[in-house]
């Protein structure tokens, strides 16, 4: 199983300024919680407790007092800045040391995902021990992300374009990758493209090229929503806000996958009340604690 994870937290998030001009795109809130809950969440849920972020230089402090070490969320944080948008592979440079010998997986820190089946598949894809694993997600406007095409029979991926302007697939490749130790490798040996960024298609290319990139593909009843432009940022919310009011349960509510999980118990619990203070998030980690 994959027991390390990046979030990669860095950026301009120019599309969202003035907001994003002092405060990280991460650290605003997607309805009742920081956005970097929601991929935070999903590396939870797949059992993956050693997480490392990366974010700009000179945000360091702001996330390490919202999230501090992870230990009261019975988690292992470690954080380390991006001087520069160099482009996503380098999160595997970065986090050369972080990875040392093992698998990982990397979230894009502005990825939402939602769904009934979503743990399971999740858990699914930590298991991988030899190649790449993307996670495809059907959208109405492909030429905004990376896309892949499949064959229908075998399921196969035949090719992967970044924003294709012409139309080639529905299948979106989501920001949520899987990778064998190979990928620190292959991402020291891209070249930045002529946006002079290294490019993750360049990466999976690499996987694609000796056969190891495989897929997975949320269904239906998933949801992967968002946080790109100022409309997407505020539907993602709205999303958030009509599930929680409507169920009573939070997404994304860290500390309740973690207590689930079984890392972490009424103590922790109670120090995240106290270090929360009295807000509605707080009322609902009080009511974890009752119903326990
Ligand atoms: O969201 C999924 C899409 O993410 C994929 O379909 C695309 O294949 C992939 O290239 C990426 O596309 P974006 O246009 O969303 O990439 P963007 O450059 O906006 O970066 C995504 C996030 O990663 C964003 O929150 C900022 C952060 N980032 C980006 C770069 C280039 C970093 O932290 N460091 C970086 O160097």
């Amino acid at each position: 199983m994959i027991k390390k994870a990046i979030i990669l937290c860095g950026g301009t998030g120019s599309r969202l300024f003035p907001s994003t001009i002092s405060s990280n795109k991460q650290l605003l809130p997607i309805y009742d919680k920081p956005l970097i809950f929601y991929p935070l969440s999903v590396l939870m849920l797949a059992k993956i407790k050693n997480i490392l972020i990366i974010v700009n230089k000179g945000q360091l402090e702001q996330y390490k007092k919202l999230l501090s070490s992870g230990k009261d969320l019975g988690i292992k944080i470690s954080f380390q800045e991006q001087d520069k948008p160099r482009g996503l592979p380098d999160a595997f440079i970065i986090g050369e040391k972080f990875i040392n010998d093992n698998n990982v997986a990397m979230i894009l820190g502005d990825n939402f995902f939602y769904g009934q089946n979503l743990s399971k598949l999740l858990l699914e894809c930590a298991k991988i021990k030899s190649g790449a694993k993307i996670i495809l997600h059907s959208v109405q406007n492909p030429e905004q992300f990376g896309i892949a095409k499949i064959d229908k029979k075998s399921k196969k991926i035949i090719k992967i374009f970044e924003k294709p302007k012409r139309f080639i697939s529905n299948n979106a490749i989501t920001g949520l990758y899987f990778f064998d130790n190979k990928v620190i490798k292959y991402a020291k040996k891209i070249k930045p493209s002529k946006r002079g960024e290294l490019e993750i298609i360049d990466l999976l290319n690499k996987y694609k090229k000796n056969n190891k990139l495989y897929s997975e593909t949320i269904g239906r009843g998933g949801a992967w929503l968002d946080t790109g432009s100022i409309s997407d940022y505020y539907k993602t919310s709205a999303f958030v806000q009509a599930i929680e009011n409507r169920q009573g349960l939070k997404i994304a509510c860290l500390e309740e996958i973690s207590l689930l999980n079984g890392w972490i118990g009424k103590k922790q619990i109670l120090n995240r009340i106290n270090f929360y203070g009295n807000c509605e998030y707080s009322n609902y980690l009080k009511k974890l604690l009752k119903n326990k």
